[in-house]
């Protein structure tokens, strides 16, 4: 390899690069990727529907002076969640107050964040499904009437008080629906749920953010790296970054159609815009499980990630692209995973091919 083509690789390979859709970023990546964050409604590029829906009822609660209905949002990883929680409190003009599932660990953390909102607060509670069971019942009576009840003191001399509470509305975020309790579920007045995008919607994303990061770019080169962004903004922004890299070091002037697929490569992402773990999970299936079915440990345990991560963040795009289905009895690779991959199928298996 020549010498300036392996500084290319040095610069393409920062931490992270391999592992796109890893939650834990670096700081300057993070610095980044707040910069591109949308910060409006009308910001927020595609999911028409979502944002049709969010701004009848932000109009409304606006209008009547009263808090939004407790919210739910749902979808994979990197779709924007968290961007349309922060959207929502700036256009009703309320404060956001932000936490996650894991971070209250007791009672007592609900009461403290709860009882300092300023009245009409939204209080986003990321990763909503991971709050401990008996922290999530404390979310029962203060979603539905306001009343935290606490208990004081200790042994014979415990009582419960009952604290009110500022009217608040509680914006959830969660990649797993499945996971949340019934009660939990059906305390929200409004569940959103989010899609992967469209590659048109995701250009329109990587040209936004071009746009703000100052690089010059292709509707061709877009629109490729759009196609091989998995359905997901944050991958789509991500690539973007490391195609800028790319140029760079280069030395372009601006992102073109050849360009975005030299370095593409070098990120070994497909035509499919599937990686190097995607290929990894098609492969186990077809190469040494016969196409399956496979249970969903077995299959994280062979490729070596999280069963959570698998289903959270690699299923939603395989099966989205007819790669892969899911059966009561485990995953199953489809005929257009053997053609992917160049392998045949098993003949006679009596494998159902979809
Ligand atoms: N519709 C969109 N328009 C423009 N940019 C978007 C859009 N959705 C997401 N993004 C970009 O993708 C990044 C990830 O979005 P966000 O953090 O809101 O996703 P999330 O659903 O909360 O992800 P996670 O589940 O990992 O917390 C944001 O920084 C933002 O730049
Ligand atoms: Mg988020």
């Amino acid at each position: 390899m020549s010498g300036s083509l392996r500084q290319v690789e040095g610069a393409i390979r920062t931490p992270g690069v391999e592992r796109l859709h890893e939650s834990v970023r670096q700081p300057h990546e993070e610095e980044v990727e707040q910069s591109l964050r949308p910060r409006a409604l009308s910001e927020f590029v595609g999911q028409e529907r979502v944002k049709r829906q969010l701004a009848v009822f932000v109009e409304a609660a606006r209008a009547r002076g009263e808090p939004l209905d407790h919210l739910l949002l749902a979808g994979p990883p990197g779709l924007g969640k968290t961007s349309l929680a922060e959207i929502v409190a700036r256009e009703l003009g309320v404060p956001f107050v932000q936490t996650a599932g894991p971070a209250l660990e007791r009672k007592g953390d609900v009461a403290a964040y709860l009882t300092a909102l300023d009245p009409r607060s939204v209080f986003f509670v990321d990763e909503i499904h991971r709050l401990p069971r008996a922290v999530e019942e404390t979310f029962y009576p203060a979603m539905e009437d306001r009343r935290l009840p606490i208990t004081v003191g200790q042994g014979a001399g415990a009582r419960v008080i009952t604290l009110e509470l500022p009217p608040f509305t509680l914006v959830g975020a969660t990649t797993r629906t499945g996971l949340l309790t019934t009660p939990l579920r059906d305390r929200f007045g409004v569940t959103i749920r989010l899609e992967l995008y469209p590659p048109e919607e995701l250009a329109a994303i990587v040209r936004r953010s071009a746009t703000i990061l100052q690089v010059a770019i292709d509707d061709a080169a877009a629109i490729e790296i759009a196609r091989r962004s998995r359905g997901t903004p944050r991958v789509a922004n991500r690539l973007l970054r490391r195609v800028r890299d790319y140029l760079e070091v280069a030395g372009g002037e601006r992102i073109d159609l050849a360009l975005a697929r030299s370095a593409l490569e070098l990120l070994e992402i497909d035509q499919e815009g599937l990686d190097r773990t995607d290929r990894a999970i098609l492969r186990t299936l077809c190469r040494d499980f016969g196409g399956g079915p496979v249970g969903l440990s077995t299959l994280a345990t062979a490729v070596g990630e999280e069963p959570d991560t698998i289903q959270d963040v690699y299923e939603p795009y395989l099966m989205q692209r007819g790669l892969i289905v899911r059966t009561p009895r485990g995953r199953v690779a489809t005929e257009r995973a053997f053609k992917h991959l160049g392998i045949a199928p098993p003949a006679g298996s009596g494998q159902p091919l979809f």
